[in-house]
């Protein structure tokens, strides 16, 4: 059997970075103490116009794939955990695959909500154990911020945006030790965007309720204790079925909701403080986005060496769940060879031109059915 291993790893967020307190500024009933104090968030990042969810996530997976030193054509797999995608369809996966050149992979977008990359983390694996397919790209991106109501103070200061990528690769030895996935959809409500889908059409506008319908709601409460609850359960069953025990955990790495949440949670499994990676502060919750940017994170402070054992563990719309160890197999500090970055720019510019060529080619070809079609009749 074969493992899979991160070799690879990168993120992106917006570089408009918003305080606390411009949500004070903008009228809103709340303090950047009481954020702080009941979140830990201190700032988060929020995508321009223009930005959209594929576009950080381009800019991530193009980091990862920089620091495995893989081609993106040599890619047989993208998966992308949002719930926040550009279009309904084609699939966000599939703009990334082919911004990037991975001209060879498979395509798709996975919507488990906050614990979309864990989900995505452990698919990934499973499709390089099954031996059918040897490189996978991973991505977590989302834009929550889109569907925030900014009247709206109990959701408003929560969310921020952005993505984060990991490149998995079969290896002699793991990689991923363990996961776990769960879902209780009798909680759908606590944590929904009504509309936008097939249930409330036109955002909620036929049916009387103006577009309210369009932006995120939550049961804050409820939410809070599902998830100090349910992510240190799931860490702890992967913790065990890796055969490990809590103190051989090197690092913890919870969804970046709230930091309170995180505490608990490392509370219950008997974690210290030290071993958990928190960086809620800077960023908020990023959805999809948050474990991968808090593991590059990680990584770049030094808190991940090989021979650690890493927990990841998510939380978050469904309800959905997933956890996952991990035993880090790669030297952090191996430096990107100086060539990659111009290798990988030249491949971002001839996807560009193939991607044009392509469509350039099908208009083509339209146009010339389009008239033989004429002809014949
Ligand atoms: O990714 C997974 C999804 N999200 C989460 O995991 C988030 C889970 N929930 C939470 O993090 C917390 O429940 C919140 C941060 C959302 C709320 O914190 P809380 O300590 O649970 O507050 P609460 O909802 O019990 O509300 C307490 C009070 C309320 O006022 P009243 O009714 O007591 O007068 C809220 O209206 O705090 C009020 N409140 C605020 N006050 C100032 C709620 N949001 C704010 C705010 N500023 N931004």
């Amino acid at each position: 059997m074969a493992y899979a291993q991160i070799v690879g790893w990168g993120m992106h967020v917006p570089s408009r970075v918003v305080g606390n307190d411009t949500f004070v500024k903008m009228g809103l009933d709340t303090t950047h103490d009481w954020i702080v104090s009941r979140t830990g968030i201190e700032e988060r990042r929020i995508a321009g116009k223009d930005e959209a969810t594929s576009d950080l996530a381009v800019r991530a997976a193009r980091r990862a794939l920089n620091v495995a030193g893989a081609h993106a054509s040599e890619i047989d797999l993208v998966i992308v955990a949002t719930c926040t995608p550009d279009h309904l369809m084609p699939a966000t996966a599939s703009l990334v695959q082919n911004r990037i050149g991975a001209t060879h992979a498979g395509a798709m977008d996975l919507n488990a909500a906050c614990s979309g990359f864990v989900y995505a983390l452990a698919m990934g694996a499973g499709q390089i154990e099954a031996s059918r397919a040897k490189q996978v790209l991973v991505i977590g991106a989302d834009e929550l911020s889109i569907y925030l109501d900014r009247r709206d103070r109990s959701t408003s200061v929560l969310f921020g945006d952005g993505a984060g990528a990991v490149v998995l690769r079969a290896a002699p030895e793991p990689g991923v030790l363990y996961s776990t996935m769960g879902s209780d959809g009798s909680g759908a409500d606590l944590l929904i965007i009504p509309a936008g889908g097939s249930r409330i059409r036109n955002n909620g506008k036929s049916n009387g309720r103006g577009n309210g319908d369009r932006y995120l709601r939550m049961n804050g409460p409820q939410i809070f204790r599902s998830a100090t609850q349910i992510m240190a359960q799931a860490a702890e069953k992967v913790i065990a079925n890796s055969g490990l025990k809590p103190d051989q955990v090197d690092l913890l790495i919870p969804h970046q909701a709230n930091l309170r949440i995180i505490e608990s949670t490392a509370r219950r499994l008997g974690i210290p403080a030290q071993k958990v990676f928190s960086n809620v502060g800077q960023y908020g919750n990023t959805s999809a986005a948050s474990i991968p940017i808090a593991l590059c994170e990680a990584i770049g402070t030094g808190r991940v060496k090989r021979g650690h054992n890493v927990v990841l563990t998510s939380f978050g719309a469904g309800l959905s769940w997933a956890a996952l160890t991990l035993r880090w197999g790669v030297n952090v500090d191996a430096h990107v060879a100086p060539w990659t970055p111009i290798r990988q720019s030249v491949e971002t510019q001839v996807a560009a031109m193939r991607s044009a060529l392509r469509r350039q080619g099908r208009r083509v070809g339209a146009t010339i059915s389009e008239r033989l079609h004429r002809d014949d009749s």
